[in-house]
């Protein structure tokens, strides 16, 4: 049964970065140079940033653990996510990386390619992690990535979990999912895409019975409530033992880029004003509708006024 007291308050932990983004007609092959009409685009990004921003201006109390660089982007970074009232304390000032960089490519269809750069994103450590999750409180939520080292991760769950913490998780780039048992004993959510869900269970999702076997999957590892995003056809979850399908909302999509992000912190913020996970979802899934509608990560998360 869905017996979540929640406190009000968010944790992020994830990258914070600059996307440097281009839409182009379709993308190039390898070894082809391609040349497009549309001006890129330089405007902060990366996972874990973007669902604090997408939990924030939703309504939550969001704090923001990481990495930032002295640098024209890291200044930048900071203060974008301190504009959109985050709590950007514990973020660490790094003098010895610089700022993470994602090239984004975006197709006419909105579909995206990106590669990321970490850069000071690389550097977080478990006692960084210690000293950030310091305050959590019961009925605080922890809302991560899969984009830090395995004994980061393993660090931050457990102490959420030992502080009475929820703990959302967001698989975020199929090679690094890393969902072994023991980690898994800690989440609460999980929100892998298709392709991740492949690599977490080994099940390729292709069929609502391969949907309804990865679930049970995940639940048998020790997830109280596995959800699989499924792009444009919603999101398919079990939650107290049935499995539920949130019907994709149809769209005009100009691009895809953060509307997983933006899904999993509007059902963060959901969560932490003590709605139940089913509204969580619908609203989460609304929300990512949204957000797919623009082109860009941040400028394209969408605030409560607009759902
Ligand atoms: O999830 C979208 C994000 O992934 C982009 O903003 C980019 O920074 C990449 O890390």
């Amino acid at each position: 049964m869905w017996d979540f007291n929640a406190s009000g308050n968010i944790i992020c932990m994830g990258s914070i970065i600059m996307d440097i983004s281009v839409k182009c007609r379709q993308f190039p092959e390898t070894g082809e140079t391609i040349y497009t009409s549309y001006p890129y685009e330089v405007t902060p990004g990366g996972k874990g940033a973007n669902q604090a921003i997408a939990a924030a201006r939703l309504g939550g109390k969001v704090r923001m653990l990481g990495r930032i660089a002295d640098d024209a982007y890291g200044h930048e970074l900071k203060e974008n996510l301190s504009q959109a009232g985050i709590d950007t304390d514990m973020l660490v000032e790094d003098k010895n990386a610089g700022s993470g960089v994602a090239f984004v490519w975006v197709n006419e269809s909105g579909d995206n390619q990106i590669i990321c750069s970490p850069g000071v994103n690389l550097r977080n450590t478990a006692e960084d992690v210690k000293s950030g999750l310091e305050i959590m409180q019961k009925g605080d939520i922890l809302l991560m990535t899969m984009e830090f080292p395995r004994d980061i991760l393993m660090c931050a769950v457990k102490l959420a979990k030992e502080k009475g913490g929820f703990v959302i998780v967001d698989p975020s780039a199929a090679e690094r999912c890393r969902l072994d048992a023991e980690m898994a004993g800690y989440i609460d959510i999980v929100k892998p895409n298709e392709v991740e869900a492949e690599v977490i269970t080994g099940i390729k999702i292709e069929s609502r019975e391969s949907m309804e076997k990865a679930l049970e999957f995940m639940e048998e590892k020790g997830i109280s409530y596995p959800l699989i995003s499924l792009g444009q056809k919603g999101i398919i979850y079990k939650a107290d033992g049935k499995v539920c399908h949130e019907q994709g909302i149809a769209v005009n999509a100009v691009d895809s880029t953060a509307a997983g992000d933006t899904f999993i912190g509007a059902l963060a913020s959901c969560l932490a004003a003590g709605k139940p996970i089913a509204k969580a979802v619908e609203y989460g899934n609304k929300a990512a509708a949204k957000c797919v509608q623009r082109m860009g990560a941040q400028v394209s998360i969408p605030y409560a006024r607009d759902i």
